[in-house]
Parts: C-alpha cells; sequence; structure tokens
C-alpha cells in the first residue's frame, strides 16, 4: 500500500486517504459507515462483501450514480456521496405507499411517460432520487465515459477454472489438456493466501502453535507454486468472471477490459459468500465476514491500529480473522459458539497475543450509534449475557456457497440443506459434476459446493 495521500471529498467534507485504498475503506477509517440505505426501510448500510457482490456500497462518485465504492480506488479531488438521503423512505415513506400503492401499477416506472424522451427524461430524473438508486448521470459524466470497446474473444480452450483457491488449482492441476485459471485477486491463492502473507509477514509470529492455520498456508503455497510452475495452466489473475454472455460462452473483465471465451469444461470453484446469522440488527454498519476482511485489509490496508475488533463464530476464518486484526494492530476480542471451547494451542495463542477469549458464546445483539457498531451483545447457553464494545465486528460461520455461474449457464438446481447450498439436480454429491444444457460439461467444487475451509484441506491433503 503506498505512503502517499489523496484527497477526495465526501458530500463537500474533505478527506485524506492513502493511494491505492477503496473509497468505502477511506470512508470507514473517517467515521462514514454507513455509505447507503435499503431502499424499503431507510436502513444504513455499510460495506459487506468488498466484493462488488451486493448493493451496500453503492454511491455518487464524480457525477455516476450506482458505482461500487469498495472497488473504486480514490483519487485526488474525487467527489463522492450518498446517494439516497435514507430520510425520505423508511417509515414516512412507507405509510405513504401503503395509502397510495395502488396508484403505481408494477413496472410504472418504465411503463410511464416514455414518450417524447424529454417527458421521460424529467420523469426519470424525479422519480430516481426517491427510490434510492441515484440521479442520473451528470452529462459531462456520459461524455468522459466514451464508447465501450469490443470485448476481445480469447477463443475456445478445454478446461475453464474459475477461482484459484486451494479447490480450483487443485481442479486445474487435475484436468487434462490446456487449463485456463482466472480468479479476482491478484494471485493464486485467493484472498486467504494474501491475508496469511499479511499475518505472517508480521513480527508478531502469529501462527506460531496454531498448526492446523500453518498447514492451509502450506498447502497454498504448494498448489500456487505448481500451478505457476505448470505451462498447461494459463493463469489470469484480476480477472472477473461476470456472467455467462451465451449459454456456452462466458464474459470476463480484466484491466484490458472485457473478453469472451468459450469452454468444453467448466470447473466453478469460486468459494463462498459471507453470510450472517440470525440476530437483532445483523445489518448494522460495521458487522462483516471473514472474506470482507481479507479484502479490505490485504488489498485496501485499512487501518485498524487501536480500534476494539471482535471476531465471532468458529473454524480457519475465525482464527486467521483473529490473527489478521491482530496484525492489523487492533484490539482483539474472540468468541466461540458453544460446542467450540477452543484448541488448547488457540487458548495459549490468545493469552500470548493478549486477546480477550469467550467461549460458548453466540452473538445476541448488534448496537449503534450514529449509524456505526458501537458494540456487541453475546448470549451464553446458560441464558448470561455479555456486552463487548466494538467498532468492527467479523462473524466466521458457515458461509453461503456461490452458485451464480451454474444458475446462468441453465443448470437445474436444487437446494441441499447438508451443504448449506445449491447443487445441480441429480448430480453425484461426491463430485458435483453434470452437463449444461448447451453441453458444456460442468464441475461444482469447493467451497461452492458447500465444503468447509477445514474439510478442503482434508479432502486435498487425502
Ligand atoms: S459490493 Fe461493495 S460492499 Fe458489497
Amino acid at each position: 500500500m503506498s505512503d502517499s495521500t489523496v484527497t477526495i471529498f465526501f458530500e463537500g467534507r474533505a478527506v485524506a486517504a492513502r493511494a491505492g485504498t477503496s473509497v468505502a475503506a477511506a470512508l470507514w477509517e473517517h467515521g462514514v459507515a454507513a455509505l447507503s440505505h435499503s431502499p424499503k426501510y431507510g436502513r444504513p448500510r455499510g460495506v459487506k462483501c468488498a466484493r462488488g457482490h451486493c448493493m451496500n456500497c453503492l454511491m455518487r462518485i464524480d457525477g455516476v450514480p450506482n458505482v461500487r465504492a469498495c472497488l473504486t480506488q480514490v483519487a485526488d479531488g474525487m467527489r463522492v456521496g450518498r446517494q439516497d438521503s435514507g430520510a425520505p423512505y423508511g417509515a414516512p415513506m412507507q405509510k405513504v405507499l401503503d395509502k397510495g400503492g395502488h396508484l403505481f401499477p408494477v413496472g410504472f416506472y418504465y411503463k410511464w411517460f416514455t414518450k417524447p424522451s424529454a417527458l421521460s427524461r424529467m420523469f426519470m430524473s424525479g422519480l430516481r432520487p426517491l427510490t434510492g438508486v441515484g440521479r442520473l448521470p451528470e452529462p459531462a459524466a456520459w461524455a468522459d465515459h466514451g464508447d465501450t470497446p469490443p470485448a476481445r474473444d480469447l477463443g475456445h480452450i478445454e478446461t475453464l477454472v474459475i477461482g484459484a483457491g486451494i479447490a480450483g488449482m487443485g481442479e486445474a492441476l487435475a484436468a487434462d489438456g490446456e487449463v485456463m485459471l482466472v480468479d479476482d485477486s491478484l494471485r493464486c491463492g485467493g484472498q486467504r493466501r494474501a491475508a496469511f502473507d499479511l499475518v505472517t509477514e508480521s513480527a508478531a509470529d502469529v501462527l506460531n502453535g496454531l498448526e492446523h492455520l500453518a498447514a492451509l498456508r502450506a498447502r497454498l503455497e504448494n498448489l500456487a507454486a505448481r500451478v505457476e510452475a505448470e505451462p498447461r495452466i494459463e493463469v489470469r489473475t484480476g480477472t472477473t468472471v461476470v456472467g455467462a454472455w451465451q449459454p456456452d460462452m462466458l464474459l470476463l473483465e480484466d484491466s484490458e477490459g472485457l473478453a469472451v471465451v468459450r469452454a468444453r469444461h467448466i470447473c466453478w470453484a469460486a468459494g463462498a459468500l459471507d453470510a450472517a446469522p440470525l440476530f437483532d440488527d445483523n445489518d448494522r454498519p460495521g458487522l462483516i465476514g471473514p472474506r470482507a476482511l481479507y479484502r479490505l485489509l490485504a488489498r485496501d490496508g485499512l487501518d485498524l491500529a487501536g480500534r476494539a475488533t471482535l471476531v465471532a463464530g468458529r473454524g480457519f476464518d475465525a482464527v486467521l480473522s483473529a490473527a489478521l486484526l491482530h496484525t492489523a494492530g487492533a484490539k482483539v476480542t474472540v468468541a466461540l459458539e458453544p460446542g467450540r471451547t477452543g484448541d488448547p494451542a488457540l487458548l495459549a495463542t490468545a493469552n500470548r497475543l493478549g486477546w480477550s477469549l469467550h467461549t460458548g458464546q453466540t452473538i445476541a445483539a448488534a448496537h449503534a450509534q450514529n449509524d456505526r457498531l458501537a458494540s456487541v451483545s453475546l448470549a451464553s447457553t446458560d441464558g448470561g449475557t455479555t456486552e463487548v464494545p466494538c467498532d468492527l465486528a467479523v462473524i466466521a460461520t458457515r458461509a453461503k456457497p456461490a452458485y451464480d455461474l451454474a444458475y446462468q449457464l441453465g443448470v437445474d438446481l436444487v437446494l441441499d440443506p447438508e451443504r448449506g447450498g445449491y447443487v445441480p439436480r441429480g448430480a453425484d454429491l461426491g463430485r458435483l459434476e453434470t452437463t449444461t444444457p448447451a453441453g458444456v460439461g460442468l464441475i461444482v467444487a469447493g467451497e461452492a459446493a458447500g465444503l468447509s475451509p477445514e474439510a478442503l484441506l482434508q479432502e486435498v491433503s487425502a
């Protein structure tokens, strides 16, 4: 992360930001946690996935509405603002809609006043701010946008593997023939590898004694080295799969723009999405999952020095999150779920590093002040509660397997409660393999197939 700073303007206020960080991280460091509001109830929304997977961070940036603040790097003179005020909707707007909703038929916003175009533009200009999707772009912003160049054609390949974490790298090595391996991270190994790098570079020797984490890191490094040395695997990092463009064609985006590619076989190993369990006010800005934390620290260099933080949950990601927060200079409290008393190595590490450790506790409620997380209530099985003040809480529970691409390719998916996600109907549940309606072979692997990181590590180590 660069040491130089730039100045952005948040709703007219000058804010200093490290060059290279994201708008969302820069605002959070300056006390702005609420980036938008929910359209229906006007609830404040903060950075959640830090990956472009949700709508929480849609802001107006340099006159353009609906720009993702978590994916946009700060630039000198950049103008940033919330595109909704929150206040016009929420309870007052609900009352209006309750009384007058029948006057607005479904789809009225694109059926009414479509001609002449000047009237349509006036209608949309008035309606958009009320709905929370922002005002239309400034004319200058349109002009800057220019023409989008046509997508490059990357041709046909034998196997396309999407996701370069443990599962994706394993599948790429196991596949026959030419393989293209794509990931939106900047290196093979995904977001956890970048998090491990930060932890191991620190002087605190945080991983000392945490053998399961050390084993996961070793596995990632080993796989990444083998993938990078394998000439038949073309690695494309910094590349996002936008979606299925045609039934057998995928649209990719990288630093050069858009590209299309076709493959005979696709392996979907895109991992899982952070999910929050149910508790009061579980949508407060400042509550995030471990994957978002990895990106905010490893990619954006979020400054957490001296901040009070909490990690709640279980498993690899809870411990890695605590290690990462410690490395970043935060004060760390760890709350392990009931039944997860913590192994002796974790207890010893928590003692050595000065973490406050609560066992047998789950989050019962979050509390906010000025739209920003202030504390979290922990509940124990005996009915007791403990309030933990914190600026940021990381919830590491069962994640939601990503199934987007399989769905877009037309695969018939069914919910598998055991895995906590959708799987191709009729596929062998040991290896989720199927064929799309367009005849493309599809394998769903790793956390996208519902495996936990622990199970994945065992599987690939076997
Ligand atoms: S898309 Fe930015 S926080 Fe989810």
